[in-house]
C-alpha cells in the first residue's frame, strides 16, 4: 500500500525520523523503496545531476513531468513528491495550479513550492483544491541570484525569527510538509517544535522530522562541489543498495546528520 501524507505526518509525530531521497527514474525508485526510504523527492535538482546545468533554473514542467511519470513506474509504495520547476508557479495561483495538475496527473502525490511569504496565496490556492503542497525554506536554490550563492540562511536573530514566521503561515496557508535546507540546527529545532506538519531537513540538523539528501551526492556520482551536510554513503557501504540502507538507519536512529553536517546560526 501506498505510504500517504497522513502516515509521515502521524510518524513526525510519533518521533520516527521520516527518510527521504531525491529520485528522477523508475529502476532508482524501485531501489530506494526497497530499501526502505518513504518519500522519493523527483528535485529539479535534477537539472544540476542529470542534465549538467550549473543551477536548478532550466528545468521545464516537461522535463518534471516525465520524470515524475519515470519515479511513479517503478516507487509501489514511496511517497511521491514533484518539485515545481523555477517560472511555474511564480506567476498566479491559477497558474500555478494548471501547472501542479500536470505533475500530480504524471504521479506525484504532493508538488513542491520553493519560498516563503510571496508563496502563500498559491499553496492556499492549490491546497484548497486537492494539491498537497510541500513548502521549501531556508536556502532556495532556484533564487541562487537573489541570495548570492548557495548560502546557509536564517542566521542572525532577524532572519531566524522572520522564517520562523514563514515556516507557520505556510502551515497555516496548508502546507502538509516543508523542507529546511541550509538552515542553522537551533533554527530547524525550533521550526519543527512550532509546527504540527512535519520539516524534512537537508543541511538543518538532527532535529527536523526527517531527512532529505540528493542521491546523486550521497552516492559521490555528481562531481561537482559537495555542501558540507553531504555523506558519502557510497565510500562507507560499497554498493549503492548499502549506501542508501546505511542512510535509512542512520536517520532513523538520528546519527545523521552529525554536527559535521550542520550549521550553527
Ligand atoms: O531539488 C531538490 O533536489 C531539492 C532538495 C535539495 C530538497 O529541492
Amino acid at each position: 500500500m501506498r505510504i500517504t501524507l497522513n502516515v509521515l505526518q502521524k510518524m513526525a509525530q510519533e518521533g520516527n525520523k521520516i527518510t527521504m531521497l531525491t529520485c528522477y527514474d523508475a529502476s532508482f525508485a524501485a531501489l530506494l523503496e526497497a530499501a526502505g526510504v518513504e518519500s522519493l523527492l523527483i528535485g529539479d535538482s535534477l537539472g544540476m545531476v542529470l542534465q549538467g546545468h550549473e543551477s536548478t533554473l532550466p528545468v521545464t514542467l516537461r522535463d518534471m513531468v516525465y520524470h515524475t511519470s519515470c519515479v511513479a513506474k517503478g516507487a509501489k509504495r514511496a511517497f511521491i513528491i514533484g518539485d515545481m520547476p523555477f517560472g511555474t508557479f511564480q506567476l498566479s495561483p491559477q497558474d500555478a495550479f494548471r501547472n501542479a495538475a500536470e505533475v500530480m496527473a504524471a504521479g506525484a502525490n504532493m508538488v513542491k513550492i520553493e519560498g516563503g511569504k510571496p508563496m502563500l496565496e498559491t499553496i492556499e490556492f492549490l491546497t484548497r483544491r486537492g494539491i498537497p503542497v510541500c513548502g521549501h525554506l531556508g536556502l532556495t536554490p532556484q533564487s541562487v541570484h537573489q541570495l548570492g550563492g548557495y548560502r546557509v540562511q536564517g542566521k542572525g536573530d532577524a532572519a531566524a525569527q522572520l522564517m520562523l514566521e514563514e515556516a507557520k503561515l505556510l502551515e497555516q496557508a496548508g502546507a502538509g510538509m516543508i523542507v529546511l535546507e541550509a538552515v542553522p540546527s537551533l533554527l530547524a529545532r525550533d521550526i519543527t517544535a512550532a509546527l504540527r506538519v512535519p520539516t524534512i531537513g537537508i543541511g538543518a540538523g538532527v532535529e527536523c522530522s526527517g531527512q532529505v539528501l540528493v542521491l546523486h551526492d550521497m552516492l559521490d556520482i555528481y562531481p561537482g562541489k559537495k555542501a558540507k551536510f553531504v555523506k558519502n554513503y557510497m565510500r562507507l557501504a560499497g554498493t549503492i543498495q548499502g549506501a542508501v540502507e546505511m542512510y535509512v538507519k542512520e536517520v532513523k536512529a538520528r546519527t545523521y546528520p552529525g554536527p559535521e553536517h550542520s550549521f550553527s546560526g
